[in-house]
């Protein structure tokens, strides 16, 4: 999704906002482009290119101290260079930036045609460009004008912009889409993610909606749409450049695979409890009283979040017999649910920036139902919105296909599971072997990772096949849903996955020597019907791949892969990794860029 850079300070701002954006590439965009104040006038320079390209045209010997940049994902208008951010107004003297969408935007248009000004772009963000030049000719301040035109502005936005008569500040502004200042010694960062600061600063601090700063060299100042000041605390994040360097990987998705048993370390560090067997879980503000008051609990998030999410609400019905269920938020929100009053709802996301799954928070909040987040980026819109939670502690997720993020969520609603189970009918015993399979997660994890070459080898030979069959049952049906989401979205395969049981309700004619069918088979109760669902397929024809840690007959599968014991519960964890593996060798085998999945965007914030 789109992505916002902006400095003010002592130093040359290209080569700032450049690696800026090097920094945003990972949310996925179309085009970029930068501006800057040079003496009194702009320099705008914007194409359809990478952002290495785009540096390649900006060349050096640019020494503006302020500009801003962008980083565009198309909603209004075609990816070209003419819709390409920064937009100016005709004169160009304002440039702006915008993240978001605006719903008013052929009103506005149609407002500035009158006004005999036509738009040269197709783009919503070039009529705030002319509106605000239009603004500054009456009033002496920039953040006056900007309060002017946001004022009559409907829909999302996350703005900069530049007035190049005053070279010494920047105003932005939030509602929808986020915008964070980076505070430096002597100069101002601004961008729509922390990733883009972390170079020059660990210090931050958030707007909220409806929020706009005034931001120079030195200082900041930040008021409402209303033109009252407010107060705004600092925040020091826990992140530094590091989190984000490759490394020896080629790849995030893979160096971020690898990275699942730190951060599952990370995430269950100081939080399980041996004596109690329990887990103390210090974001949730909730006191005992109020924690063992709900009668059922409702999962919301889209995508990978979303399928966790039924993992989780299977581990919280299970351990603390409340009733739970997940629902991708993207339908919640649209679908006037019913609020009640005596469930816990939960939020999931990785980015904490998803536009559906804040919405569903905002719809709940709304109607007076009790939300909490589980997330993984500190600081972020659905966090600070729910206000409580658990964050994940996964560290940065760069890679579009989300995957320790995923673990930790899986981990994380363990835990919640775990803590309210123990305040209900959990036993001790029970609680205990749950705190000693969380301790012996990572190093099962590893174990999956070590098995990365047979895994690969089973990819490699598979990776023919243009369909494929994710099959699971119970525990194992979100794990097959999200291995196929995987597969797909990474290496442009068909898959679909399914439940055993359904097969024989209508997939099944789909079965042949094309559609090799990859069949999670877990030890436990269920085994049996799982070796019948093996059967099932091979009478048909289909090549089967059975990811197990059971002992199934030899001639049932013409491949396996063996993951470890760890947990009845908590296998699926493992069975997850094994996949995830397995889709991003069969995207590598067909030379697929794994970190750039055609048409998708690391973090959704727009409808
Ligand atoms: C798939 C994937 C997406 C996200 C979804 C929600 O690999 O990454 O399906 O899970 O877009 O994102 P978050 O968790 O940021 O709300």
């Amino acid at each position: 999704m789109c992505g916002i850079v902006g400095y003010v300070g002592g130093g040359q701002a290209a080569p700032i906002l450049l690696e800026g954006l090097h920094r945003l590439e990972y949310r996925g965009y179309d085009s970029a482009g930068l501006a800057l104040a040079e003496g009194d006038k702009l320099q705008v320079i914007k194409a359809a290119v990478r952002v290495g390209e785009l540096r390649e045209r900006v060349g050096d010997g640019h020494t503006a101290p302020v500009g801003l940049a962008h980083t565009r994902w198309a909603t209004h208008g075609e990816p070209t260079d003419i819709n390409a951010h920064p937009h100016t107004d005709a004169g160009g003297r304002v440039a702006v930036v915008h993240n978001g969408m605006l719903e008013n935007a052929e009103e506005l248009r149609e407002e500035l045609l009158a006004a005999g000004v036509t738009p040269g772009s197709e783009t919503d963000t070039e009529l705030l460009a002319h509106l605000i030049a239009a603004e500054l000719d009456g009033t002496e301040s920039l953040e006056d004008a900007v309060r002017a035109v946001l004022r009559r502005v409907d829909g999302a936005y996350g703005i900069a912009v530049l007035d190049a008569t005053r070279p010494t500040e920047l105003v932005v502004a939030r509602d929808g889409s986020p915008i964070v200042l980076g505070i430096g010694d002597g100069e101002m960062f601004v961008a729509s993610d922390v990733a883009a600061l972390v170079r020059h600063t660990q210090r931050v601090v958030y707007l909220d909606d409806g929020e706009l700063a005034t931001i120079s060299a030195g200082d900041y100042r930040t008021s409402t749409l209303g033109a009252n000041r407010t107060a705004k605390t600092t925040t020091t994040v826990d992140v530094t450049d590091e989190d984000y360097r490759l490394g020896d990987y080629t790849n995030y998705m893979h160096k971020e695979i690898h990275e699942q048993p730190t951060a599952v370390r990370r995430a269950v560090l100081g939080r399980l409890d041996d004596r109690f067997a329990t887990a103390h879980l210090g974001g949730l503000q909730q006191d005992a009283r109020e924690l063992r008051s709900f009668r059922s609990v409702k999962l919301l998030g889209c995508g990978s979040a979303y399928y966790v999410a039924q993992l989780g609400a299977n581990l919280i019905e299970e351990w603390a017999r409340i009733p739970a269920d997940a629902e991708p938020a993207s339908e919640f929100r649209y679908r006037n649910p019913v609020i009640d009053p005596d469930a816990l709802y939960i939020a999931v996301s990785q980015s904490g920036e998803t536009k559906d799954t804040l919405a569903a928070v905002q719809e709940l909040k709304r109607k007076g139902g009790r939300v909490i987040g589980v997330v993984n980026a500190p600081g972020s819109t659905i966090a600070r919105e729910c206000g409580s939670g658990i964050y994940l502690h996964a560290g940065p997720e760069v890679s579009v296909a989300s995957t320790k993020a995923v673990t930790n969520m899986t981990v994380c609603f363990a835990m919640l599971g775990l803590l309210l189970g123990r305040m209900r009918d959990l036993s001790v015993a029970r609680g205990r072997g749950i705190v000693s399979a969380l301790d012996a997660l990572p190093k099962a994890i590893e174990d999956v990772l070590a098995a990365e070459e047979a895994i690969a080898e089973v990819a490699e030979r598979f990776s023919w096949a243009a369909r494929m069959f994710f099959i699971g049952r119970v525990w194992y049906w979100p794990v097959a849903r999200e291995g196929a989401l995987k597969l797909k979205e990474i290496s442009y395969v068909h898959a679909e996955a399914y439940q055993a049981a359904e097969l024989k309700h209508g997939p099944l004619a789909l079965i042949d020597s094309g559609m090799p069918s990859v069949v999670l088979v877990g030890d436990d109760e269920l085994l049996a019907k799982n070796v019948a669902t093996l059967e099932q397929i091979k009478a048909r024809g289909g090549p089967v791949i059975a990811v197990t840690n059971a002992e199934i007959p030899a001639d049932l599968a013409d491949a396996v892969i063996r993951v470890p014991r760890v947990h009845p519960e908590l296998d699926p964890i493992v069975f997850t990794i094994a996949l995830q593996l397995f889709g991003y060798h069969i995207a590598t085998a067909l030379g697929r860029e794994i970190d750039k999945p055609r048409n998708l965007a690391k973090s959704v914030t727009v409808e």
